[in-house]
Protein backbone atom coordinates (compact mmCIF):
# COMPACT_ATOMS: atom_id res chain seq x y z
CA UNK A 1 0.00 0.00 0.00
CA UNK A 2 1.38 3.35 -1.08
CA UNK A 3 -0.19 6.91 -0.17
CA UNK A 4 -0.44 9.50 -3.17
CA UNK A 5 -1.42 13.17 -3.25
CA UNK A 6 -4.51 13.66 -5.04
CA UNK A 7 -5.27 17.27 -4.78
CA UNK A 8 -3.28 20.47 -3.80
CA UNK A 9 -4.67 24.11 -2.91
CA UNK A 10 -3.20 26.85 -1.31
CA UNK A 11 -4.45 30.60 -0.29
CA UNK A 12 -2.72 33.88 0.24
CA UNK A 13 -4.18 37.08 2.60
CA UNK A 14 -5.05 39.69 -0.43
CA UNK A 15 -2.85 42.36 1.55
CA UNK A 16 0.54 41.87 0.21
CA UNK A 17 3.24 43.97 1.46
CA UNK A 18 6.28 45.29 -1.04
CA UNK A 19 10.00 45.54 -0.03
CA UNK A 20 8.78 48.97 -1.27
CA UNK A 21 6.07 49.43 1.55
CA UNK A 22 8.48 48.14 4.07
CA UNK A 23 11.06 50.98 3.24
CA UNK A 24 8.63 53.49 4.59
CA UNK A 25 9.36 52.00 7.97
CA UNK A 26 12.10 49.59 8.33
CA UNK A 27 15.66 50.92 7.97
CA UNK A 28 15.96 48.42 4.87
CA UNK A 29 16.10 48.68 1.29
CA UNK A 30 14.06 46.73 -1.61
CA UNK A 31 17.76 45.58 -3.28
CA UNK A 32 19.03 44.27 0.14
CA UNK A 33 15.80 41.94 0.51
CA UNK A 34 16.27 41.15 -3.04
CA UNK A 35 19.66 39.98 -3.07
CA UNK A 36 19.87 38.45 -0.06
CA UNK A 37 16.59 36.88 0.09
CA UNK A 38 14.79 36.61 -3.41
CA UNK A 39 11.73 37.91 -1.83
CA UNK A 40 10.21 40.57 -3.24
CA UNK A 41 6.68 40.97 -1.44
CA UNK A 42 5.07 39.22 1.33
CA UNK A 43 1.13 38.89 2.36
CA UNK A 44 -0.54 40.19 6.05
CA UNK A 45 -3.49 37.93 6.97
CA UNK A 46 -6.45 40.29 8.01
CA UNK A 47 -6.86 41.37 11.31
CA UNK A 48 -10.07 38.85 11.46
CA UNK A 49 -8.16 36.24 10.53
CA UNK A 50 -6.90 33.28 12.15
CA UNK A 51 -4.75 30.30 11.22
CA UNK A 52 -7.39 28.32 10.55
CA UNK A 53 -9.09 30.48 8.13
CA UNK A 54 -6.17 30.37 5.76
CA UNK A 55 -5.61 26.68 6.32
CA UNK A 56 -9.89 26.17 5.56
CA UNK A 57 -9.58 28.28 2.08
CA UNK A 58 -6.18 26.39 1.07
CA UNK A 59 -7.92 22.71 2.25
CA UNK A 60 -11.31 23.48 0.38
CA UNK A 61 -9.06 24.20 -2.82
CA UNK A 62 -7.17 20.74 -2.37
CA UNK A 63 -10.21 19.02 -1.43
CA UNK A 64 -12.27 20.38 -4.70
CA UNK A 65 -9.03 19.39 -7.16
CA UNK A 66 -9.06 15.61 -5.44
CA UNK A 67 -12.97 15.67 -6.11
CA UNK A 68 -13.87 14.06 -2.88
CA UNK A 69 -16.03 14.44 -0.31
CA UNK A 70 -14.57 16.39 2.95
CA UNK A 71 -16.24 12.96 4.98
CA UNK A 72 -13.95 10.98 3.46
CA UNK A 73 -11.34 12.43 5.36
CA UNK A 74 -10.44 10.76 8.17
CA UNK A 75 -6.68 12.38 9.57
CA UNK A 76 -6.41 16.00 9.71
CA UNK A 77 -2.54 17.04 10.08
CA UNK A 78 -1.82 20.87 10.50
CA UNK A 79 1.84 21.51 10.53
CA UNK A 80 1.72 25.03 12.24
CA UNK A 81 3.65 27.62 14.56
CA UNK A 82 1.02 30.11 14.73
CA UNK A 83 -1.85 27.91 16.27
CA UNK A 84 -4.99 29.97 16.49
CA UNK A 85 -4.99 28.79 20.37
CA UNK A 86 -3.24 27.20 22.95
CA UNK A 87 -5.83 25.11 22.48
CA UNK A 88 -7.95 22.86 20.83
CA UNK A 89 -5.54 22.38 18.14
CA UNK A 90 -6.07 24.18 15.03
CA UNK A 91 -6.52 20.54 12.98
CA UNK A 92 -9.64 20.34 15.22
CA UNK A 93 -10.75 23.77 14.53
CA UNK A 94 -10.17 23.28 11.13
CA UNK A 95 -12.06 19.90 11.04
CA UNK A 96 -15.15 21.68 11.99
CA UNK A 97 -14.64 24.99 9.89
CA UNK A 98 -14.87 21.73 7.23
CA UNK A 99 -18.22 20.10 8.72
CA UNK A 100 -16.24 17.04 8.57
CA UNK A 101 -17.65 14.87 11.73
CA UNK A 102 -16.08 11.18 10.04
CA UNK A 103 -14.01 11.00 13.90
CA UNK A 104 -11.13 10.27 12.77
CA UNK A 105 -7.67 11.73 14.36
CA UNK A 106 -6.96 15.52 13.91
CA UNK A 107 -3.54 17.07 15.44
CA UNK A 108 -1.21 20.00 15.14
CA UNK A 109 2.52 19.18 13.98
CA UNK A 110 5.17 21.84 15.51
CA UNK A 111 8.62 21.54 13.12
CA UNK A 112 8.59 25.05 12.21
CA UNK A 113 9.40 25.50 8.87
CA UNK A 114 9.84 21.90 8.87
CA UNK A 115 6.56 21.46 9.98
CA UNK A 116 4.92 20.17 6.23
CA UNK A 117 7.49 17.27 5.43
CA UNK A 118 7.22 16.41 8.73
CA UNK A 119 3.53 16.41 8.66
CA UNK A 120 3.47 14.90 4.90
CA UNK A 121 5.52 11.96 6.45
CA UNK A 122 3.44 11.48 8.99
CA UNK A 123 0.25 11.16 7.26
CA UNK A 124 2.10 8.51 4.75
CA UNK A 125 3.10 6.44 7.60
CA UNK A 126 -0.26 6.76 8.78
CA UNK A 127 -1.72 5.27 5.65
CA UNK A 128 0.84 2.66 5.12
CA UNK A 129 0.17 1.47 8.48
CA UNK A 130 -3.70 0.93 7.48
CA UNK A 131 -4.86 3.70 10.41
CA UNK A 132 -5.99 6.13 7.78
CA UNK A 133 -6.92 5.86 4.02
CA UNK A 134 -7.74 9.83 2.85
CA UNK A 135 -5.49 12.51 4.91
CA UNK A 136 -5.63 16.18 4.60
CA UNK A 137 -2.25 17.67 5.12
CA UNK A 138 -2.23 21.48 5.58
CA UNK A 139 0.96 23.82 6.47
CA UNK A 140 -0.65 27.53 8.04
CA UNK A 141 1.14 30.52 8.95
CA UNK A 142 0.81 33.69 10.52
CA UNK A 143 4.20 34.37 10.73
CA UNK A 144 4.16 38.28 10.91
CA UNK A 145 2.20 38.29 14.30
CA UNK A 146 5.32 37.09 15.49
CA UNK A 147 7.54 39.85 14.02
CA UNK A 148 9.71 43.10 15.73
CA UNK A 149 9.00 45.30 13.00
CA UNK A 150 12.05 46.80 14.67
CA UNK A 151 14.58 43.91 14.11
CA UNK A 152 15.29 44.38 9.97
CA UNK A 153 17.42 41.19 10.39
CA UNK A 154 13.82 39.25 10.80
CA UNK A 155 11.17 41.56 9.63
CA UNK A 156 11.71 41.48 6.03
CA UNK A 157 12.08 38.13 5.71
CA UNK A 158 8.43 36.21 6.79
CA UNK A 159 4.87 36.19 5.65
CA UNK A 160 1.46 34.36 5.99
CA UNK A 161 -0.15 31.92 3.75
CA UNK A 162 -1.78 28.23 3.80
CA UNK A 163 -0.78 25.20 1.58
CA UNK A 164 -2.54 21.84 1.67
CA UNK A 165 -2.78 18.44 0.18
CA UNK A 166 -5.27 15.51 0.11
CA UNK A 167 -3.03 12.97 0.80
CA UNK A 168 -4.96 9.06 -0.03
CA UNK A 169 -4.09 5.32 0.08
CA UNK A 170 -3.44 4.30 -3.24
CA UNK A 171 -1.91 0.71 -4.90
CA UNK A 172 -0.19 2.60 -7.52
CA UNK A 173 3.67 4.28 -5.65
CA UNK A 174 2.83 8.01 -4.66
CA UNK A 175 5.23 9.04 -1.67
CA UNK A 176 8.85 6.73 -2.23
CA UNK A 177 10.53 7.57 0.60
CA UNK A 178 10.63 10.01 3.66
CA UNK A 179 12.93 11.04 6.39
CA UNK A 180 13.40 13.28 9.12
CA UNK A 181 15.94 14.62 11.63
CA UNK A 182 16.04 17.03 14.02
CA UNK A 183 18.82 18.12 16.29
CA UNK A 184 17.82 20.20 19.52
CA UNK A 185 21.17 21.56 20.00
CA UNK A 186 20.56 24.46 17.84
CA UNK A 187 17.42 25.21 19.01
CA UNK A 188 18.77 28.95 20.07
CA UNK A 189 19.93 29.86 16.66
CA UNK A 190 16.08 30.45 15.47
CA UNK A 191 13.53 30.69 18.20
CA UNK A 192 10.66 32.75 19.99
CA UNK A 193 11.11 32.68 23.66
CA UNK A 194 7.85 34.14 25.02
CA UNK A 195 5.29 32.03 26.53
CA UNK A 196 1.92 32.67 28.65
CA UNK A 197 2.34 32.26 32.01
CA UNK A 198 -0.55 33.45 34.62
CA UNK A 199 -2.10 35.09 32.03
CA UNK A 200 0.79 37.61 31.01
CA UNK A 201 3.65 36.91 27.93
CA UNK A 202 6.73 35.80 29.45
CA UNK A 203 9.82 36.43 27.38
CA UNK A 204 10.38 38.19 24.57
CA UNK A 205 7.62 37.23 22.16
CA UNK A 206 9.44 37.72 18.83
CA UNK A 207 11.22 35.64 16.43
CA UNK A 208 14.90 36.09 17.02
CA UNK A 209 17.31 33.98 14.35
CA UNK A 210 21.70 33.98 14.05
CA UNK A 211 20.79 34.19 10.13
CA UNK A 212 24.29 33.33 9.44
CA UNK A 213 24.57 30.05 11.40
CA UNK A 214 20.96 29.44 10.35
CA UNK A 215 22.58 29.39 6.40
CA UNK A 216 25.31 27.41 7.30
CA UNK A 217 23.52 24.34 8.87
CA UNK A 218 20.78 24.61 6.55
CA UNK A 219 23.15 23.93 3.23
CA UNK A 220 25.21 21.19 5.36
CA UNK A 221 21.95 19.03 6.29
CA UNK A 222 19.55 19.30 3.45
CA UNK A 223 21.54 17.64 0.43
CA UNK A 224 22.53 14.69 3.28
CA UNK A 225 18.93 14.18 3.98
CA UNK A 226 18.01 13.96 -0.10
CA UNK A 227 20.55 11.63 0.08
CA UNK A 228 19.28 9.54 2.56
CA UNK A 229 15.79 9.34 0.44
CA UNK A 230 17.05 8.78 -2.65
CA UNK A 231 19.20 5.60 -1.16
CA UNK A 232 15.91 4.34 0.56
CA UNK A 233 13.68 4.82 -2.69
CA UNK A 234 16.95 3.31 -5.28
CA UNK A 235 16.53 6.65 -7.22
CA UNK A 236 19.79 8.85 -8.76
CA UNK A 237 19.68 12.46 -8.17
CA UNK A 238 19.12 12.58 -12.06
CA UNK A 239 15.97 11.13 -11.63
CA UNK A 240 14.37 13.90 -10.08
CA UNK A 241 12.09 16.28 -12.17
CA UNK A 242 10.90 18.70 -9.63
CA UNK A 243 12.70 20.03 -6.85
CA UNK A 244 9.76 21.82 -4.02
CA UNK A 245 12.31 23.02 -1.53
CA UNK A 246 11.25 25.16 1.40
CA UNK A 247 10.76 28.33 0.09
CA UNK A 248 13.02 30.23 3.02
CA UNK A 249 15.44 32.09 0.89
CA UNK A 250 16.79 32.18 -3.03
CA UNK A 251 20.10 32.21 -1.92
CA UNK A 252 19.14 28.65 0.19
CA UNK A 253 17.84 27.35 -2.31
CA UNK A 254 20.58 27.74 -4.80
CA UNK A 255 23.37 26.43 -2.67
CA UNK A 256 21.57 23.35 -1.91
CA UNK A 257 20.19 22.47 -5.94
CA UNK A 258 23.91 23.19 -6.51
CA UNK A 259 25.36 21.03 -4.30
CA UNK A 260 22.25 18.41 -5.43
CA UNK A 261 23.95 19.00 -9.31
CA UNK A 262 20.64 20.23 -9.92
CA UNK A 263 19.52 22.90 -12.37
CA UNK A 264 17.77 25.95 -11.42
CA UNK A 265 15.38 25.46 -14.15
CA UNK A 266 14.32 22.11 -11.98
CA UNK A 267 13.47 24.05 -8.93
CA UNK A 268 10.05 25.29 -7.98
CA UNK A 269 10.78 29.13 -6.85
CA UNK A 270 7.54 31.19 -5.35
CA UNK A 271 9.59 32.84 -2.28
CA UNK A 272 9.91 36.17 -4.25
CA UNK A 273 5.71 36.17 -4.45
CA UNK A 274 5.06 35.44 -0.50
CA UNK A 275 8.21 35.31 1.59
CA UNK A 276 8.98 32.53 4.28
CA UNK A 277 5.65 31.31 5.46
CA UNK A 278 7.21 28.58 7.13
CA UNK A 279 5.14 25.30 7.12
CA UNK A 280 2.81 26.32 3.97
CA UNK A 281 5.66 27.54 1.95
CA UNK A 282 5.95 23.93 0.60
CA UNK A 283 2.96 23.49 -0.32
CA UNK A 284 2.25 26.84 -1.85
CA UNK A 285 4.92 26.25 -4.17
CA UNK A 286 3.89 22.61 -5.03
CA UNK A 287 0.42 24.08 -5.75
CA UNK A 288 1.64 26.34 -8.07
CA UNK A 289 3.59 24.46 -9.96
CA UNK A 290 0.82 21.58 -10.34
CA UNK A 291 -1.84 24.03 -11.49
CA UNK A 292 0.81 25.90 -14.02
CA UNK A 293 1.15 22.42 -15.28
CA UNK A 294 4.95 22.06 -14.68
CA UNK A 295 4.71 18.99 -12.41
CA UNK A 296 3.25 16.23 -14.45
CA UNK A 297 1.59 12.99 -13.80
CA UNK A 298 4.70 10.16 -13.43
CA UNK A 299 7.08 12.71 -12.53
CA UNK A 300 9.10 12.32 -9.48
CA UNK A 301 9.43 15.19 -7.15
CA UNK A 302 11.56 15.60 -4.17
CA UNK A 303 10.27 18.19 -1.17
CA UNK A 304 12.54 19.23 0.96
CA UNK A 305 12.70 21.53 4.33
CA UNK A 306 14.39 22.44 7.61
CA UNK A 307 13.38 24.81 10.22
CA UNK A 308 13.54 25.75 13.92
CA UNK A 309 15.15 23.08 16.22
CA UNK A 310 16.38 22.18 14.05
CA UNK A 311 14.47 20.13 12.31
CA UNK A 312 14.77 18.95 8.59
CA UNK A 313 13.47 16.65 6.26
CA UNK A 314 12.79 15.08 2.75
CA UNK A 315 10.26 13.62 1.06
CA UNK A 316 10.31 12.01 -2.27
CA UNK A 317 7.30 10.94 -4.05
CA UNK A 318 5.80 10.42 -8.10
CA UNK A 319 3.11 12.67 -9.40
N1 LIG B 1 18.19 45.68 5.40
C1 LIG B 1 19.37 46.29 5.25
N2 LIG B 1 20.47 45.86 5.88
C2 LIG B 1 20.36 44.82 6.70
C3 LIG B 1 19.16 44.15 6.90
C4 LIG B 1 18.03 44.62 6.22
N3 LIG B 1 16.82 44.05 6.33
N4 LIG B 1 19.36 43.15 7.76
C5 LIG B 1 20.65 43.16 8.10
N5 LIG B 1 21.27 44.17 7.46
C6 LIG B 1 22.67 44.57 7.51
C7 LIG B 1 23.35 44.11 8.77
O1 LIG B 1 23.11 45.01 9.83
C8 LIG B 1 24.79 44.10 8.34
O2 LIG B 1 25.27 45.40 8.38
P1 LIG B 1 26.78 45.70 8.93
O3 LIG B 1 27.68 44.97 7.98
O4 LIG B 1 26.87 47.18 8.84
O5 LIG B 1 26.81 45.14 10.29
C9 LIG B 1 24.71 43.68 6.88
O6 LIG B 1 23.37 43.93 6.46
C10 LIG B 1 25.04 42.23 6.65
O7 LIG B 1 24.33 41.45 7.61
P2 LIG B 1 24.45 39.89 7.62
O8 LIG B 1 23.65 39.35 8.74
O9 LIG B 1 25.90 39.52 7.53
O10 LIG B 1 23.74 39.57 6.24
P3 LIG B 1 23.71 38.22 5.47
O11 LIG B 1 24.37 38.40 4.17
O12 LIG B 1 24.13 37.08 6.32
O13 LIG B 1 22.17 38.06 5.21
C11 LIG B 1 20.28 36.84 6.03
C12 LIG B 1 21.25 37.96 6.30
C13 LIG B 1 19.45 37.16 4.81
C14 LIG B 1 19.36 36.71 7.23
C15 LIG B 1 21.10 35.54 5.80
O14 LIG B 1 21.97 35.29 6.87
C16 LIG B 1 20.24 34.37 5.59
O15 LIG B 1 19.69 34.19 4.55
N6 LIG B 1 20.12 33.47 6.60
C17 LIG B 1 19.24 32.37 6.54
C18 LIG B 1 18.13 32.72 7.40
C19 LIG B 1 16.79 32.27 6.88
O16 LIG B 1 16.49 32.16 5.73
N7 LIG B 1 15.98 32.03 7.85
C20 LIG B 1 14.65 31.70 7.59
C21 LIG B 1 14.14 30.93 8.72
S1 LIG B 1 14.93 29.40 8.84
C22 LIG B 1 14.37 28.56 7.64
O17 LIG B 1 13.29 28.75 7.19
C23 LIG B 1 15.31 27.63 7.13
Amino acid sequence: MYSKIIGTGSYLPAKALTNFDLEKFVDTSNDWIVSRSGIHQRHIAADDEVTSDLALHASRRAIEAAGISPDEIDLIIVATTCPDKMFPSTACILQDKLGIKSGGAAFDMQAVCGGFVYALNTADLYIRGGQAKTALVVGAEIMTRMLDWKDRTTCVLFGDGAGAVVLRASEEPGILAGKLHSDGQHHALLRVDGSVRDGVVQGDPFIRMEGQAVFKFAVTVLHRVVDEVLKMSGLKDTDIDWLVPHQANIRIIEATAKKLGMSMDKVVVTVENHGNTSSASIPLALDAAVRDGRIKAGQTVLLEAIGGGFTWGAVLLKW
